[in-house]
């Protein structure tokens, strides 16, 4: 029996050579790298050398997250991302040889990955705010063979002038705006790659220069660790149940409701409604959280420890859009109907959750109908003062200190 309980049979590691093919081949299969030189890179970069020693070279090469700091709550500071989006923001940055690069927040891998395919003529620049990362990936990038990389301490807000103008900007923590620093560093034809939380949901945004604004030409559903310095804007988090339960809320007036009803709610009896809109199993639905998001209506993510709470039964554990009253609440549910076939519905507490969760129900249905087979809501992003055009379509307005992220979905002609 491999690999079972009773197999008491060493585990002997890949060696990173073989270790590293692998990761590279998976990537190409997947469709993760889709260019010559973004494969080439994966196949020399080193991983394991810019991992903490006591991780072993399976799981550096594994495609996942390896954490390299914790805060003082246990919550991850720094991380070598999953080499799954590494590549796919590789890719998203259009990189070619040559190229001037900015990256916010190091580590030295990914860094190490631009200066592969930037080659000997291009530059590359990587920015921490921590100044344990920054010495920690300096000594790596020594090692592994990129000394031209050069790593400084600076806080992201500020970018990096000196390196400028860029023709990539690839932000690597989660941002809640967009700096004045990041457009003015880039280049006119320079693209911004930046995971960018909008009312709770992150996606990594690939944003080029359109007249006064930013239009993103890709989102990808990501997570990073979040911001520190002059643009930290952590999600609010609220306990509803202990620890159990708990809401992120991310937008002023969301923030300013009072949810201590929801407490008492959650105790009394809950209301179901489903759908009839049908998901294979394996297949995104990505769109259908921003969505939910999108809508004016106070709104949070709930989070719901499985183990101590498992009859709330969530369509995510982690992470379920929830519409909120101050005294109701109705999030996303999904359940299985057959081997094939998985059914969206809401469920609901608190007095108000039958026309709430028939809401969210709603919703669902116009999701499917008129947005699920579309490519996904346009996603621009304005400076603070510049005026948005108005539409007649559903659109979330996201204003942040900086900028202001129109998220609109538009359907057929309009798009
Ligand atoms: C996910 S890690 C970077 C991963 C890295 N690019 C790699 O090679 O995979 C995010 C980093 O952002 C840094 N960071 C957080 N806030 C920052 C800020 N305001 N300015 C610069 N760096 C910041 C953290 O210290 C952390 O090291």
């Amino acid at each position: 029996m491999v690999g079972s309980a009773l197999d008491t049979t060493p585990q002997v590691d890949s060696s990173p050579e073989e270790a590293r093919a692998r990761l590279a081949d998976q990537l190409l299969a997947d469709g993760r790298i889709t260019s010559p030189e973004v494969e080439a890179s994966f196949r020399r970069v080193p991983r394991h050398l810019f991992a903490p020693g006591e991780v072993s070279v399976d799981a550096a090469y594994a495609d996942d997250v390896v954490i390299t700091k914790r805060g003082p709550d246990g919550r991850a500071t720094s991380s070598i991302s999953a080499p799954w989006l590494q590549a796919m923001m590789l890719e998203a940055a259009r990189l070619h040889p040559g190229g001037r690069v900015l990256e916010i927040g190091s580590g030295g891998y990914n860094a190490a990955l631009i200066a592969e395919v930037v080659g000997p003529q291009g530059t590359v620049a990587s920015i921490d705010i921590d100044s344990d990362i920054v010495a920690n990936a300096r000594t790596a990038l020594d090692i592994a063979g990129y000394p031209n990389v050069q790593v400084v301490q600076a806080d992201a807000a500020t970018g990096w002038l000196a390196g400028a103008p860029y023709d990539a900007i690839v932000v690597t923590v989660e941002a809640s705006d967009i700096p004045p620093a990041w457009t003015d560093q880039l280049a006119p034809d320079g693209f911004l790659v930046v995971p960018l939380r909008m009312r709770g949901n992150t996606r990594c945004l690939t944003l080029a220069r359109d007249g006064d604004h930013l239009t993103a030409t890709d989102a990808i559903l990501c997570g990073f660790v979040p911001m520190q310095g002059a643009g930290a804007n952590p999600v609010t988090r609220r306990a509803l149940r202990g620890d159990d339960v708990t809401l992120r809320i991310d937008d002023p007036d969301t923030r300013s409701l009072n949810l201590d009803a929801l407490t008492p709610a959650l105790d009394g009896p809950g209301v179901d409604a489903w759908s009839e809109v049908t998901v294979p199993p394996a297949t995104s639905f990505e769109s259908l959280h921003l969505w939910l998001a999108s809508q004016p209506h106070p709104y949070g993510l709930l989070a719901v420890d499985r183990d101590r709470t498992a009859d709330m039964d969530p369509q995510n554990w982690v992470s379920c859009p929830a519409l909120l009253t101050g005294d109701s609440i109705a999030y996303l549910t999904i359940r299985q109907l057959d081997d094939t076939t998985w059914e969206f519905g809401a469920r609901g507490y608190g007095p108000h959750a039958a026309p709430l969760t028939q809401h969210v129900v709603d919703l669902i249905t116009a999701w499917d109908r008129d947005h699920r087979h579309q490519p996904g809501p346009d996603i621009r992003v304005y400076p603070t003062g510049v005026t948005i055009p108005p539409t007649d379509q559903p659109q979330l307005l996201v204003p942040r200190h900086h900028t202001t992220t129109a998220i609109t979905w538009t359907t057929g002609d309009h798009r």
